[in-house]
């Protein structure tokens, strides 16, 4: 297992370019079920979701060939329809071939996903979609085995205690494509991942208008066809490289950065005293002074990504004063707290809460990663830390940042990984 090692206060300067969005990749490549013709996917960042995704959709019976950045996907065998539990555990994000398999196949058995370390993750919203449009679902021997023989429009409510869900709408509007009838998703997830998953769709000649609403409509088609599609760039990534350049107060160049997808990211690091200014197809971004304490809310998009609070915090554990964050998409999902403890920050968990007290500096230490996006908020401590951080069990941070330590070393970082 390889670990990283950081040495750090270098000021980060220079510029990085964004790769496309895993999460939007994921259930685009999954769309491929989907389609008559083949799906030509450019922009898909080479990362172990990604593998993973595509070692799980040629159990399926799809071809799936890499030429750089972009994925040729074709079905060659429409028979297959089990996701085994060995494939399923490995990646949480493999339930996106549920609604696909079930709306061109009528048959799907998917191993259940278990829980992970940002808590319980249920799918009981995808579960009911499903069955709206007609689907029999049973729960047989840890796998859900659901049969269709078309399924047929619907009106569907979305939205659970913790608001809207990202695979949840992108497996109902799969299912729905190849439906009898028209679908309604109400309270529909409106990140721009499900957007660009509706707009790779309508180019297969699916009929989805709506998405990025509350409120999707999709009316059925017979078959949809091959496409060549681009991913969007992946606003993750490029919140975390703008992390990066405020915690180590550097000047960065992001290329390929969406900010319009980033309106709540961009409005936090402002108040915080980062400097965001677009830049020609890019934003630079850059810090000079001490950081301010915010108060910030993870939420369903539009609001502030659960996918950047680990990296937020990491940044607020160096800003003057009080900050406040609190999680409502995954209550549970503060593994990154007590490792950033280890290394001088004072962050004190109440509930769903963390109340983060600036400190003036912090201390390298070896930590441990617990998932993707705590992985990210410890190597930014490692960047602004004194002395050396060594990161532990890395592999979490290969799901989902491609070559992450190779961009912030040509950034200027002192940061090499090492086989332990
Ligand atoms: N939820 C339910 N019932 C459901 C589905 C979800 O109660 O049937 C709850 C979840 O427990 C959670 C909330 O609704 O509290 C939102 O979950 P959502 O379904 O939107 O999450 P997801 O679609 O499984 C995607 C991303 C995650 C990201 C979340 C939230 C992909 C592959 N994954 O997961 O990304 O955190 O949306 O934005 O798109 C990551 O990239 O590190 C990552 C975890």
């Amino acid at each position: 297992m390889d670990k990283l090692l950081i040495q750090g206060g270098r000021r980060l300067r220079g510029s990085v370019a964004v790769a496309g969005s895993k999460n939007a990749c994921l259930p685009i490549m999954a769309a491929a079920i989907l389609a008559d013709g083949p799906l030509t996917l450019h922009g898909v960042p080479v990362l172990e979701d990604i593998r993973a995704l595509g070692d799980l959709l040629e159990e399926l019976g799809l071809t799936v060939r890499r030429d750089g950045d972009t994925l040729a996907l074709q079905v060659a065998d429409t028979e297959p329809c089990h996701a085994r539990y060995d494939l399923v555990r490995k990646m949480r994000a493999s339930i996106c071939v549920l609604g696909p398999l079930l709306g061109r196949r009528g048959r799907a058995r998917v191993s259940m996903p278990g829980g992970c370390a940002i808590g319980p993750r249920p799918i009981d919203l995808h579960l009911r979609g499903l069955e709206a449009m007609g689907a029999t679902i049973e729960l047989d021997e840890g796998d859900i085995v659901a049969t269709a023989d078309r399924l047929h429009g619907a009106e569907i409510f979305l939205g659970g205690p913790f608001g809207s869900t990202v695979l949840g709408t992108a497996n109902v509007m799969m299912a729905a494509a190849l439906a009898e009838g028209t679908t309604v998703i109400e309270s529909a997830a409106c990140e721009p991942e499900v957007q660009d998953l509706a707009a790779c769709l309508n180019a297969m000649g699916a009929r989805i208008s709506g998405a990025g609403t509350p409120r999707v409509t999709v009316e059925g088609v017979q078959s949809l066809q091959g496409c060549e599609h681009t991913a969007i760039p992946d606003r993750i990534e490029a919140g975390t490289f703008m992390c990066a350049a405020a915690i180590t107060n550097g000047q960065v160049r992001i290329e390929r950065v969406r900010l319009d997808h980033m309106v709540a990211v961009v409005d936090r690091l402002r108040a915080i005293g980062v400097i965001v200014e677009p830049a020609d197809g890019g934003a630079e971004i850059s810090s000079t002074r001490r950081l301010t304490a915010v108060d910030a809310t993870t939420q369903p998009y539009p609001g502030f990504p659960t996918d950047l609070q680990a990296q937020l915090m990491a940044l607020l554990c160096l800003a003057d004063g009080n900050s406040v964050l609190t999680e409502k998409i995954y209550p549970d999902r503060f593994l990154h707290v007590a490792e950033l403890a280890r290394m001088g920050a004072r962050i004190r968990k109440e509930g769903p809460t963390a109340i983060v007290t600036g400190a003036k500096r912090l201390v390298g230490a070896p930590v441990m990663a617990s998932d993707l996006r705590a992985s990210a908020a410890l190597v930014l401590a490692g960047l602004a830390a004194e002395g050396c951080t060594t990161i532990n069990r890395i592999y979490h941070l290969d799901r989902g940042y491609q070559r992450i330590e190779e961009k912030l070393l040509a950034l200027g970082a002192d940061i090499r990984r090492v086989a332990e």
